[in-house]
């Protein structure tokens, strides 16, 4: 999804703003631009369609003498990804320049207005529109023409503003896209993201919704929309919340599925109590009391983190006695569900930044829900807006498929199932169990990991097929959708995700000698049934590839190859089925070419519904 960069202090401007444009390009893009004030030339704009080494070589030799600029990168909404749509965008002056995270959803009145009163456009992006509305309203004074532009707009926004006659502010404005300051020493930051800024500072401030920011090298100042001042803490990142290297490793991807020993451990450090079988979760400290009295959980998020929800259904309905449902929550937002304070909604997310997840959050909030999170993104707005949560700590994830946070999140709906259970049915032997189950757990992801050169090998074999279904009954069936995802995801090969028991009502007549199935059949008491299904795939003709155990010795004879991952608990082993499934659709993608970091269309952080 789009990105912004901005720098107002003593450096060379375009330097930072390609760095900074650099680390943000794993959210996913396609062209890109930056806006500088040149000393002698003044405005100058600079943009590409593609990547953003594309803008660079571009524009390398042209040395411009700037240290205030303000930089972009792309994800179309309005408009086809061409050089002319790419962010900065200008107003007919030319003097005032705008980028633009979000979604301008009265844009097209705005435009035939503006049009009326004689601005010219040239290009179809919704962005335009603030460069000529502020240019509408300016005479002398650029913060008081933004606040009148935006007190005209109608939707989501992060923006940045830079007019040529200021030659020392920009102004900065935040409503539903989330915008960062980053404090440096003599010298100031934005961005959609820590990430652009956290090889120059660690110190941020997260901008609310309606906050204008006037930004100069050595200071700035945050209003509301009535022009009074806002006191916004500086939160300091600490090195794992800022560190974003490969570490040697090929692409962000393989770096974070190798984490997942250390990101698992850290999502349940200091969090487990053998002696009593439970878990501990400060962050849920604060509302425990109405924890325990509700009756209802929703679990709502998008993409992966939608399918680490459903996960959380077996978990919670095993765990506790409380009712759960699991939304998609681009359509719990228009759904008109049961919910009243005895409803938790637990939001699940990544970024904590998603559009339609934030929109079903308030949704819930406005019906008296108390409203909960799982985010890994240190001060995001969803971790903002709710009343209370859990983080990953899992540090950044860069990969646009999501690897490490989906293991993370399973560990973490664990725990807080172990805390709610263990005040109602669930007895001390069980958490017990549980807990200690869950302990060996990252010792159990390096053993598969250690299997990675067979995986690879086994990928290849598998990488010239165009369709693949993966199937998994009851705590698997959650794995067979996510490993689905991840393989169309990052190589673009068609994948369906079935619950094993309905492969015969439908998805059976696909199979052939030219449509493998991936069948999760772990030694757990479906076992037999898992096997049925196996038995029906055969009998037509189907390849089977099966993640299962050693002890599974039917499930190993009946398939062509097998990827043999360690025992755990039945309800704890999809966090280790899914790792060399991960692995699987890495090693295919990798066979085929593909951009893996940044796969063709997706965004890392989906911030427009
Ligand atoms: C995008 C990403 C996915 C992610 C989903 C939800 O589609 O590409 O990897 O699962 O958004 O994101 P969230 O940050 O809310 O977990």
């Amino acid at each position: 999804m789009c990105g912004i960069v901005c720098y107002c202090g003593n450096r060379k401007a375009v330097p930072v703003l390609m760095e900074g444009l650099r680390r943000l390009e794993y959210r996913g893009y396609d062209s890109a631009g930056f806006a500088v004030i040149d000393n002698t030339q003044g405005l100058v704009v600079e943009k590409k369609k593609g990547k953003v080494n594309a803008l660079e070589q571009s524009s390398i030799n042209k040395h411009y003498d700037a240290s205030m600029g303000i930089a972009h990168t792309r994800w179309s909404t309005h408009g086809e990804p061409t050089t002319i749509n790419a962010h900065p965008h200008k107003d007919c002056t030319g003097k005032i320049c705008v980028i633009h995270n979000g979604i301008i959803e009265n844009y097209s009145i705005l435009k035939e207005e503006l049009v009326k009163a004689g601005h010219h456009f040239i290009s179809d992006t919704d962005t335009e529109v603030i460069a000529h509305l502020i240019e509408q309203y300016y005479k002398d004074d650029l913060e008081l023409a933004v606040l009148m532009a935006v007190e005209r707009l109608n939707g989501t926004f992060g923006l940045a503003v830079m007019h040529e006659d200021v030659k020392d502010s920009l102004i900065i404005v935040r409503r539903g896209s989330p915008v960062i300051l980053g404090v440096g020493d003599g010298e100031m930051f934005a961005a959609s993201d820590t990430n652009a800024l956290s090889n120059y500072t660690n110190r941020m401030i997260y901008l609310q919704d309606d906050d204008i920011a006037i930004v100069k090298k050595d200071s700035y100042l945050i209003k509301n929309l009535r022009s009074e001042i806002q006191e916004r803490e500086i939160h300091e990142l600490n090195e794992i919340e800022a560190d974003v290297d490969k570490a040697g490793f090929e692409h962000f991807m393989l770096k974070e599925i190798f984490e997942q020993p250390e990101s698992i451990k850290n999502a349940f450090r200091g969090r487990l109590i053998q002696s009593e079988g439970v878990s501990k979760l400060g962050g849920l400290e604060p509302v425990m009391e109405r924890l325990k009295k509700i009756r209802k959980i929703i679990l709502i998020s998008c993409g992966t983190s939608y399918y680490a929800g459903l996960f959380g259904r077996y978990i919670f309905e095993h765990l506790t006695d409380i009712n759960i449902d699991v939304e998609l929550a681009s359509e719990f937002r228009y759904r008109k569900l049961k919910i009243d304070e005895d409803t938790a909604v637990l939001a699940i997310s990544q970024s904590g930044e998603t559009a339609d997840t934030l929109a079903a959050l308030k949704e819930a909030k406005r019906k008296g829900a108390l409203i909960l999170g799982i985010v890994n993104v240190v001060g995001s707005t969803i971790a903002r807006i709710t009343d209370a949560g859990v983080y990953n700590f899992a540090g950044p994830e860069i990969g646009v498929a999501s690897t490490k946070i989906y293991t993370s999140q399973l560990v973490i709906l664990t725990l807080i199932g172990v805390l709610i259970g263990r005040y109602q049915g669930l007895s001390y032997i069980e958490g017990a169990s549980l807990v200690a189950a869950l302990k060996k757990v990252p010792k159990q992801v390096e053993e598969i990991l250690k299997t990675a050169p067979l995986i690879e090998k086994i990928a290849k074999k598998y990488s010239k097929f165009n369709d693949f279904l993966y199937i998994g009954r009851l705590y698997n069936y959650p794995t067979a959708l996510e490993a689905a995802l991840k393989l169309k995801e990052i190589s673009y090969i068609h994948a369906e995700g079935y619950a094993a028991g309905e492969m015969k009502h439908g998805p059976i007549s696909l199979i052939d000698k030219d449509f493998p199935t991936i069948a999760i059949a772990p030694d757990d008491l479906v076992l037999e049934k898992m096997l049925s299904n196996m038995q029906e795939i055969k009998a037509r003709g189907g390849m089977i590839l099966s993640v299962t155990n050693e002890s599974a010795k039917d499930v190993i004879d009946m398939s062509d190859d097998n990827f043999i991952v360690p025992k755990t608990i039945d309800i704890l082993q999809p966090i280790l089925n899914i790792i060399p499934l991960q692995l699987f659709a890495y090693y295919v993608a990798k066979e085929r070419g593909c951009d893996i970091d940044k796969p063709r269309n997706l965004a890392k952080s989906v911030t427009v519904e």
